[in-house]
């Protein structure tokens, strides 16, 4: 098995390659690639680690040797935010990265599992499949918007309003990843009840973590230790998936359309990637008039997308 990062030498990428390389199966080879100088580097130091996970590190100009052959390929390649800014705010900049990136993917790994990182996520999961479409190597069911860290979240924020152990709590995360794009599903949280209030002060925390954390950063960047842990979790998943084990996650992926052509939900992941997109279940009415009314956004994003890929 061969896992690739591609911005391995970033905040994410660091923290990230740490965490692969501590909990990945023994005998995978971790192959780490940026454009900063440093990159050779951080393999070195990952490893020193005594783990049976061969780490190689990749400069500049080995992007196509980081990618040859990988089964799964993670991506935080690319600018954070800065206090004041949206993530849309990062496309113009993250576009072509991931663009670029995506067409080394189809060249390289063509059947790889791949995990986009890189915001504005709503919009750059688009640019990468419609890359790997103009190129014919598209798969739904490869392609994932990493959403694990909205989930994390939602489960740390119940279970510290509610006095619980966080391991316990499950909340379904729907949608995409900025705004009011990301709805939790507080209604579907098992063993514990909401207030209105409490449902509109969570929603809105949960919503507004990232900015939370690029705030609290103060221009130092925005959440890397989190999302190295979120992306961990869900590359550890793709990896199970593929050795055959049944597990459940939510990512941002191209399903039925019913409600997006990109839509962050359930799915059982398998030795394809998605074995079997899950239903949403039922929700609340509050739950039911945020997912329509903030359907327009995220569908705007998914174009933006697609667009640039059309005029590039
Ligand atoms: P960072 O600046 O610390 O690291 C980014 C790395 O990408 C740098 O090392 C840079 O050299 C590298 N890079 C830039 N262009 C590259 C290219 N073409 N090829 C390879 N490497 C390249 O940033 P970070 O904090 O690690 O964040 C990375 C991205 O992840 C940002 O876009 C951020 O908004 C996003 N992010 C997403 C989530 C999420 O939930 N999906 C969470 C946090 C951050
Ligand atoms: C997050 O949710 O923390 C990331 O998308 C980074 C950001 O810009 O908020």
């Amino acid at each position: 098995m061969k896992v690739a990062v591609l911005g391995a030498a970033g905040g994410i990428g660091q923290a990230l390659s740490l965490l692969l390389k501590l909990d990945l199966p023994a005998g995978t080879d971790l192959a780490l690639y940026d454009l900063a100088p440093v990159t050779p580097g951080v393999a070195v130091d990952l490893s020193h680690i005594p783990t049976a996970v061969k780490v190689t590190g990749y400069g500049k100009e080995d992007l196509n040797k980081a990618l040859a052959g990988a089964d799964i390929v993670m991506i935080p390649a690319g600018m954070p935010r800065k206090p004041g800014m949206d993530r849309s705010d990062l496309f113009n900049i993250n576009a072509g990265v991931v663009k670029t990136l995506a067409e080394a993917i189809v060249q390289q790994c063509p059947k790889a599992l791949v995990g986009i990182i890189t915001n504005p996520v709503n919009t750059t999961v688009a640019i990468a499949a419609d890359v790997f479409k103009k190129a014919g190597t598209y798969d739904p069911r490869r392609l994932f918007g990493v959403t694990t860290l909205d989930v994390i979240r939602a489960e740390t924020f119940v279970a510290e309003l509610k006095g619980k152990n966080p391991a316990a709590i499950k909340v379904p995360v729907i949608g995409g990843h900025s705004g009011t794009t990301i709805l939790p599903l507080l209604s579907q949280v098992e063993g514990v009840s909401f207030t209105d209030e409490e449902v509109a002060s969570l929603t809105h925390r949960i919503q507004n973590a990232g900015t939370e954390v690029v705030e609290a950063k103060a221009g130092g960047g925005s959440a890397t230790l989190s999302m190295g842990q979120a992306a961990a979790r869900f590359c550890i998943s793709l990896i199970k998936g593929l050795q055959g084990e049944a597990v459940t996650e939510y990512a941002y992926v191209e399903g039925n359309g019913e409600h997006a052509r990109f839509f962050a939900q359930p799915m059982l992941l398998g030795k394809n990637g998605v074995e079997k997109l899950l239903p949403i279940g039922s929700l609340s009415a509050y739950e039911q008039k945020a997912m329509t009314d903030m359907l327009g956004t995220l569908k705007a994003d998914i174009t933006l997308g697609e667009e640039f890929v059309k005029n590039n």
